[in-house]
């Protein structure tokens, strides 16, 4: 038996669709955390994305789905980041409403990614201030808490409506595999298995 850990939220309808494309049908049950799928085999459960990395390394979990945006900030190290399934696409950038990309020196940076954000800053020898917030981070710049953001952006109108700018992709994200690490070893025939029909889609 292998368990997945699926993350709620706006990404969950296409992997669901990833999954039906694999002839993999799940049996979700409203009142149920764990649910089974067409595969007597594999069992679901849905969590919140951010908390994947660390039901993964423990090992409650077998296998999750996660964006890389997560993957950039967690400190579990307990897994292996297998296979980039090409959906969720979207990029992690820097934007402003006024400012340029050359007056990063003593600003500050609102973001939800505080890690990458400062690996950004420090590869490009910047120092800057970065404020950690937990959302609704188009705000900080309006609000006159931060002169920038790093968040993620995909069509763009998140920033457009806000007045603010796109200035710099940092980091192209999009949903990966994970699985732990002594579950690749254990349970290695079932989950190279799914694996491989995820990925001959
Ligand atoms: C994300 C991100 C932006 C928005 C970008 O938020 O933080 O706010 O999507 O998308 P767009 O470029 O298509 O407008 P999400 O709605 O996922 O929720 P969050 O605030 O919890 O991150």
């Amino acid at each position: 038996m292998i368990l997945i850990g699926l993350p709620k939220g706006r990404i969950y309808k296409e992997i669901r669709q990833l999954l039906e494309n694999s002839g993999i049908h799940l049996k979700e049950d409203k009142r149920k955390l764990i649910f089974g799928s067409s595969e007597k085999n594999i069992q679901f459960s849905i969590l919140r994305g951010w908390d994947i990395p660390k039901f993964v390394s423990y090992g409650a979990v077998d296998i999750g789905i996660v964006g890389k945006d997560v993957l950039l900030e967690t400190e579990e190290e307990n897994f292996f980041e297998v296979l980039d399934l090409e959906i969720g696409k979207c990029r992690l950038s820097l934007a402003a409403k006024e400012k340029k990309v050359s007056e990063l020196a003593g600003s500050t940076i609102a973001s939800k990614f505080p890690k990458e954000t400062n690996n950004f800053l420090s590869e490009n020898f910047i120092d800057a201030e970065i404020i950690e917030l937990k959302g609704s981070i188009e705000i900080a710049p309006i609000l006159g808490i931060s002169d920038y953001i790093v968040d993620l952006v995909n069509t763009g109108n998140t920033l457009k409506e806000n007045g603010l700018k796109e200035l710099k992709v940092i980091k192209e994200i999009s949903t990966r595999l994970i699985v732990n690490k002594s579950k690749f070893r254990t349970k290695n025939k079932e989950i190279k298995k799914f694996i491989q029909r995820i990925k001959s889609d």
